[in-house]
């Protein structure tokens, strides 16, 4: 007996609780007490069967994950599995909450599975850049059938309990007093003498796969793994449960794990997962949060709709504000069309729909907002007019109501002082589109109150937003640093490369799209507007939207489309454009290979992380890795522009970005401290502070 297992005796069933705080996740000191209970167990008379389950609010949602990476202290969850399998009386996991990696893999040990209605069973690990390795791989496939285990492994996206019924997972399902259940279930099958078969013994599934249809799902995921090596492992382990035996599958699954753990890929993931959930950490985190009930927007167009539909979708009544009614209608009418594109698609209900629709009012008079306890502005990128917003939100909005603005650019500190209860203003940096995108930038003006912080925190995880904090500069975190990956790109193709050249250069480096194909997709006009209200110019983008090349949505850009289609073509037009303005501006050309691309344009990005990071604009450079893979699509298995850069070499960086500097004198290149300061320590945290 210990702390963290226990057991007792039901009428002959073995009850054993596994009671591990907050998600009984398998510890070294749980699995200890756990292996010696079953082993016990195994050999004891009185118990006829033996039921697992675990005390809180759910079953085991995984393994010990700070474990990872470090040598495994006996018994390991493997040995915990084949006891199971050896022993001659029902075992039942009694699954509530989620069983999740780990935590499933110990229920597959067992003969029987019954969940509560409401658990989620799945095998996540491909998210932290591994496979299940504790059999999930070999026994899973055994249960549901290959081609259902390989997506749910491959997607690590639990399932509900009774779609894990329909597939063969668990065995039952229950309302109520669960262990009241299983221990009914377990005496009922010693009483009925009902066979019991470990799941590694089960063949009537598998025998039924189609090994080339298989191989055709498993091709598919592979093309949308992106350079990831985790999805095609999981598909390797899966093939490998179809076509050897269990213990020779089993030890290849563990070859793969090992191999998974123990590389780049992995590590960057779970860098990530520790990361996201960092970000909360700040100064006054645990203050009393200010009570959000309502929230209003000002603006319905592109971000205002899409901010309206991300409160609407976390539950909260929502007031819309325009200037006007054709202008309101218009806003409300685009929303309810993205709705009912949701219904068409299945995605939603029309019941669902209705209930969101209903939690927006529209309105044109500031007066409507006086109920409201957070109000964000998504008014036009104009310093002038989101005063004027503010001025008049300070003269209605009720006292300690929130005042955020969604500016992209603007200098938030400003836009507090235009009121008089800067305190209450803070800056909320959504994405677009707003209702979908993950990150939310959280701008800390300079006066804006802690709690006022910690409230916008703590809400953002309400409407599933993962958010960070950042201070005011221009273009926060990812935009600033946006504009550093950006700076070198006319430079590239004037002096000898393609737009599709350095577009392949990010794919290859596993980005979805590289930054011309983001450019025609978003419309090149938006950064020609702005460049013009900034006196700047861009000698070949500026001829292209003077020619009436946007990108998509004009059928040409960077790249030619035909009609309605999003594939682009390199366009011959484009090629003798840039070649004509490089003999303008007497540019020589020369071929430009991948590794400069990435030095030029990569390099400039983590260079541009170090000096924010220094400059106190986020609390660590981590953070900064959470911007860029949720709001740029940094990819994932590099682990964020400033882990990467760990495993670029911070050296190398840095004399690289000492070439480029002598070779143009451009400021982008010159080394930022904090990053020379990381070459010397391989740390952040130790380089990171203004010194
Ligand atoms: P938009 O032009 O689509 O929408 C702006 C809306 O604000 C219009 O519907 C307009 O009628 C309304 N409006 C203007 N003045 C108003 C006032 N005084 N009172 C009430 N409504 C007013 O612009 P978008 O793209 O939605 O941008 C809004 C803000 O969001 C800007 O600050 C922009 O920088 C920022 N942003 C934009 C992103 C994007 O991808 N479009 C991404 C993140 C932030």
């Amino acid at each position: 007996m210990s702390n963290f297992v226990s057991v007792a005796n039901e009428d002959g069933v073995a009850v054993v609780t596994i009671d591990n705080p907050p998600v009984n996740a398998l510890s070294f000191h749980v699995r200890k007490p756990l292996y010696e209970a079953l082993a016990a167990l195994r050999d004891d008379p009185a118990a006829k069967a033996i039921v697992i389950a675990c005390a809180g609010r759910t079953f085991v949602a995984g393994s010990d994950i700070t474990e990872f990476g470090k040598p495994v202290q006996q018994p390991e969850l493997r040995a915990i599995i084949a006891l199971l399998e050896t022993i001659a009386k029902p075992t039942v996991a009694v699954i509530h909450g989620t069983a999740l990696g780990g935590g499933l893999e110990l229920a597959l040990g067992c003969h029987f599975r019954i969940a509560d209605a409401g658990a989620k069973l799945g095998l996540p690990e491909v998210k932290l850049g591994l496979l299940p390795g504790g059999g999930g791989t070999v026994r899973l496939p055994r249960l549901v059938g290959a081609q259902k285990a390989l997506g749910m492994i491959v997607s690590g996206t639990p399932v509900s309990a009774a779609e894990a019924k329909a597939a063969g997972l668990v065995d039952a399902v229950f309302n109520g007093d669960l262990l009241a259940e299983a221990v009914r279930f377990a005496s009922e099958i010693v009483a009925g003498g009902g066979s019991f078969v470990p799941v590694r013994d089960r063949k009537e599934v598998l025998a039924e796969t189609h090994i080339e249809a298989f191989d055709r799902q498993a091709a598919d995921l592979a093309k949308k793994a992106r350079g990831l090596e985790a999805p095609l492992a999981c598909a390797e382990a899966v093939r490998n449960a179809i076509t050897l035996p269990f213990d020779e599958a089993l030890a290849a699954e563990r070859q793969l794990f090992q191999k998974l753990v123990a590389g780049d890929q992995s590590r960057a993931q779970r860098h990530l997962f520790f990361a996201e959930r960092e970000v909360a950490k700040m100064p006054g985190k645990d203050l009393q949060k200010r009570r959000i009930e309502r929230v209003g927007i000002i603006g319905a167009g592109t971000m205002g709709g899409g901010i309206a539909m991300a409160f609407a979708n976390g539950g909260f009544p929502v007031t819309l504000l325009e200037t006007g009614e054709e202008a309101l209608q218009r806003g409300l009418a685009m929303i309810e069309r993205n709705y009912t594109v949701s219904v068409s698609r299945g995605s939603m209900s029309e019941a669902a729909k209705q209930q969101r629709l209903a939690l927006f009012k529209g309105s044109i008079d500031y007066a409507d907002l006086a109920d409201c306890d957070l109000i964000i502005e998504a008014v036009f990128e104009d310093m002038a007019v989101k005063k004027q917003v503010f001025g008049r939100l300070d003269a209605v909005a009720r006292s300690g109501a929130i005042l955020a603005t969604n500016t992209s650019y603007l200098d938030v500190d400003e836009i507090a002082a235009s009121t008089s209860r800067p305190q209450d203003v803070l800056g909320m940096h959504f994405f677009s589109p707003a209702n979908v995108m993950k990150l939310l930038e959280i701008v800390r003006a300079e006066k804006t109150a802690p709690d006022a912080l910690a409230t916008v925190v703590e809400l953002a995880r309400r409407i599933g937003k993962v958010p960070v904090a950042v201070g005011v500069c221009h273009g926060f975190v990812g935009n600033r640093m946006l504009a550093a990956r950006g700076a070198e790109n006319e430079f590239l193709l004037l002096e000898g490369a393609t737009p599709a050249q350095v577009d392949k250069a990010f794919t290859d480096f596993g980005w979805p799209m590289g930054p011309f194909q983001m450019g025609d997709l978003a419309g090149l006009d938006i950064g020609w507007r702005n460049r013009k209200a900034r006196g700047l110019t861009a000698v070949i983008a500026d001829t292209l939207c003077e020619q009436g090349r946007y990108g998509q949505k004009t059928g040409s850009g960077w790249y030619r489309y035909r009609s309605g289609a999003r594939e682009p073509m390199p366009d011959l037009e484009v090629e003798a454009l840039i070649r004509a303005k490089a003999a303008e501006h007497g540019v020589a050309r020369r071929a430009i290979g991948a590794g400069e691309i990435i030095e030029r344009t990569l390099y400039p990005l983590v260079n541009e992380g170090a000096k924010i990071l220094e400059e106190g604009i986020v609390a660590r450079a981590a953070d900064i890795d959470v911007v860029w893979v949720n709001g740029y699509g940094f990819p994932i298995g590099k682990g964020g522009p400033m882990f990467w850069a760990g495993l670029e070499g911070a050296g190398k960086i840095v004399e690289r970005l000492e070439y480029w500097h002598g070779q143009t004198g451009r400021p982008i290149f010159e080394p930022a401290p904090a990053l020379r300061r990381f070459a010397e320590s391989g740390s952040w945290e130790e380089a990171g502070g203004a010194q």
